[in-house]
């Protein structure tokens, strides 16, 4: 058995047919217990974990690009989480901050508050349990600060499993047969750039979302009602679509002119995956920030945590017992919370997503000029997304393809997930630890899975 940096330095290496014999002891007794609508077609069962390696139980080692899905920025077994999450347990491990205020909950706080690029000088922030929740809250604190009841999502949006973010979500896999949904969400159209209007430009493209938001305005909801637009900077789910800046700019003149607050789902996006700590530092310097940040996932390098950030004067017009939760800010996972910052800005995480971000994109621009499957490259440092078509020119979407390349890629190592409301979108989310050979190895299974699964297609 590897030593844990041996495992952190290593290549993918899968010995056998998967899922090897431990696996399928655990994955056959996971069928009998566990209910198969939560999804799983991966047969990897995890042991232990290193930078961006996993080794499961039979001892195969994978490369994982997809990071507990953008969990893991900081990388699998980071000692100073470890230690710090021991040193924490030793004294407590819950000090519920309605009852009991612990040191852990307001230090995070307040690193936060200076360094979440919030439309505000002054700013607060709460802590709950998950992404959903995070987004959940901030709608309730627009909600609540604004007096008004409706919301604006997006195509393609994915915020969360809770009754109201799968009505804010847009795929309906995730809401069909749970009616009735949630009043008050309207859906305006994503800027999908790569799927624009034939012919438009850039600027023509952006004119043309920005005037289907005006349709909601005009036939949905007067803007005069909406408390909040909620916008990921970086699709996820939807599709690794970053949102254009001048779109983004100009939804925040919208907000401003209407008293609408602009709310930034950063789950999937935040914590240095960008090149930045949140997409929202790059649109606070050029100027137009959100007013909330919903925040979750690597925040706490894989313990429960995720927290709301707003203006100071935002979350002071909540009215009281609105917000709170039994285990938000868990005393463990602020522990991991305040070391997971520490080693972003130690290890310069922000650098390395450029870096490894820039190398993947490099691989998969090259993979796209041989391979007329592939008809986009996209995405904003270590966030990239290929979206595979069948035809370059109609843009069919070729989930199939997607779907047998990420089998053949787990296969021989490589984990990876698919994105987009077509599922034909493979996403790269690796933590970002990952070393250059790491990512070199990568790319030579992604090429040879994608030409085992286009010949058999
Ligand atoms: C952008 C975004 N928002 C919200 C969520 C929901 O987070 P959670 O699964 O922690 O509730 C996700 C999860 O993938 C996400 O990507």
């Amino acid at each position: 058995m590897l030593e844990t940096d041996e495992l952190q330095a290593s290549l993918p290496q899968v010995a056998m047919p998967l899922p090897g014999p431990e696996a399928k002891k655990i994955l056959d007794k996971r069928t009998e217990n566990v209910p198969s609508a939560v999804l799983c077609n991966y047969p990897v069962v995890i042991n232990r974990g290193s930078g961006a390696m996993i080794e499961d139980v039979d001892g195969n080692r994978f490369l994982d690009w997809v990071a507990g899905v953008g969990v893991m920025n900081v990388g699998y077994g980071q000692q100073r989480v470890i230690d710090a999450v021991k040193k924490q347990a030793d004294k407590f491990f819950h000090g519920m901050i309605n009852i009991t205020t612990h040191r852990n909950y307001v230090d995070l706080a307040a690193r936060i508050n200076e360094l979440a690029p919030v439309n505000a000088d002054k700013k607060k922030t709460m802590f709950v349990n998950s992404g959903a929740e995070a987004v959940e809250n901030a709608v309730k604190i627009a909600k609540s600060f604004t007096g008004r009841g409706d919301v604006i999502v997006f195509s393609g949006a994915f915020h969360g499993r809770t009754a109201l973010t799968s009505t804010m979500t847009a795929k309906k896999t995730y809401s069909y047969g749970i009616e009735p949904a949630m009043g008050g969400i309207h859906r305006a159209e994503f800027p999908y750039l790569y799927r624009a209007p034939k012919g438009y430009s850039r600027d023509e493209a952006i004119q043309y979302y920005l005037d289907k938001l005006q349709y909601v305005f005009e036939q949905g909801v007067p803007a005069k009602q909406v408390a909040a637009i909620v916008i990921e900077p970086i699709q996820g789910e939807g599709g690794f679509i970053p949102a254009p800046f001048e779109y983004v700019k100009a939804l925040r003149k919208i907000c401003d002119e209407n008293g609408i607050m602009l709310v930034a789902d950063e789950v999937q996006t935040g914590f240095a995956r960008s090149g930045k700590l949140f997409v929202s530092n790059y649109w606070k310097e050029n100027g137009f920030a959100p007013d909330i940040i919903a925040m979750a996932k690597s925040i706490g390098a894989g313990l429960p945590l995720a927290a709301v950030t707003a203006g100071a004067n935002i979350m002071e017009g909540v009215q009281p017992g609105i917000v709170g939760s039994t285990f938000g800010g868990n005393a463990l996972a602020c522990a991991a919370g305040l070391q997971v910052l520490d080693i972003i800005h130690d290890e310069k995480l922000t650098d390395r997503a450029l870096n490894i971000g820039k190398i993947a994109s490099d691989g998969f621009k090259d993979l796209q000029s041989r391979y007329d499957v592939i008809g986009d490259v996209r995405g904003i440092g270590s966030m990239i997304g290929v979206e595979f078509v069948k035809d370059q020119t109609t843009k069919e979407p070729y989930p199939e393809l997607v779907s047998k390349l990420i089998k053949h890629a787990v296969s021989h190592g490589l984990i990876m997930e698919n994105a987009g409301v077509h599922d034909n979108v493979i996403r790269f989310l690796s933590p970002l630890v990952v070393t250059e050979e790491q990512i070199h190895a990568g790319l030579k299974i992604y090429e040879q899975s994608l030409n085992e699964a286009l010949a058999e297609l």
